[in-house]
């Protein structure tokens, strides 16, 4: 398929004020998409969405909450009031806190985690299909790579996306022979404000403790280009690092080397 796979074909995507969202948003609109866009922040993801028109497609901004299932539904409500159809829905918005659980002092942070990056796909998801299924349209999951190398200090973000992985391949299965395609995505680190935006033990960002990208990290907008891609070939799963496609083979044989390697990827947070 060449670069207008997307040409008038109506793209849900969370997480779009900002990163891989963003970024995606963008691509998409070069490929003259039609684009309801979501996150919470409406004034960001209104800058986004005129971005998106400026470079030729059909951009709303919707400001949602996908931790909450009545802004979900009503996200997908807008999508088709202003568009009559959905073709495609990325399930994109996330954030992570780095603590160790026995560091948190109550389970409210680990219970948001698991809202928005697993129930918030969920919900999403829910809404769309019936009418995905009449597009016979496609199915975007941003995982991450820690469903394939469990992080130590960041066991609610490694849960939410161990959760996706399965939720999604379960769906995809279900969904075989509706023409509604299942696509997950594991990218590894993607250099964004997702490190910066990484909460502590008390919720609060990490800012400028973040982890900081070499020159070798994923950019946003490869990161956007090689979603694009395999959602147009509905793809069943693309895994963005070579050490995310070992990972589960090395598990299967020595198990703890797949740990070594988490314990030195996941450096300890500074509040831990
Ligand atoms: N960057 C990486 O290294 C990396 C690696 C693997 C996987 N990922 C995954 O990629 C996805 C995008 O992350 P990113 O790197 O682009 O990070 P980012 O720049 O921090 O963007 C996160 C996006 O999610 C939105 N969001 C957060 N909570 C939300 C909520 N409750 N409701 C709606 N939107 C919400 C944010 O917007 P608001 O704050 O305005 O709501 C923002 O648009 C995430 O699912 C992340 O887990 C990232």
């Amino acid at each position: 398929m060449g670069t207008e796979s997307f040409r008038d074909k109506v793209v849900i995507i969370t997480g779009a004020s900002s990163g891989i969202g963003e970024a995606l948003a963008c691509h998409l609109a070069k490929e003259g998409a039609f684009l309801a866009l979501a996150a919470r922040s409406g004034e960001r993801l209104e800058t986004v969405a005129a971005e998106c028109r400026r470079l030729g497609a059909k951009a709303v901004s919707v400001p949602t909450d996908v931790s909450d299932e009545g802004q979900c539904k009503a996200l997908v409500a807008s999508a088709l009031n202003t568009y009559g159809r959905i073709d495609a829905l990325v399930n994109n918005a996330g954030f992570a806190v780095g603590a160790r659980f026995d560091n948190l002092s109550s389970l409210s942070l680990f219970v948001e985690v698991l809202n928005t990056n697993f129930l918030g796909s969920v919900y999403c998801t829910y809404y769309a299909l019936p009418h995905l299924k009449e597009t016979r349209g496609r199915v975007v999951a941003v995982s991450s790579v820690a469903a394939r190398i469990p992080f130590p200090y960041f066991s609610s973000y490694t849960a939410s996306k161990y959760a996706m992985a399965g939720f999604f391949d379960v769906i995809r299965m279900e969904l075989d022979g509706s023409g509604v395609s299942v696509t997950t995505i594991y990218p590894d680190f993607v250099a964004t404000r997702f490190s910066a935006n990484v909460r502590d033990a008390d919720g609060r960002p990490r800012g400028q403790n973040a982890r900081g990208y070499s020159r070798r990290t994923m950019t946003a907008q490869e990161c956007a280009r090689r979603i694009a891609k395999a959602a147009v070939a509905r793809r069943r799963e693309v895994t963005l690092s070579t050490r995310g496609r070992l990972a589960p083979w090395i598990m299967l044989l020595a198990p703890g080397v797949v740990d070594k390697t988490a314990r030195k990827v996941a450096r300890k947070p500074p509040s831990t």
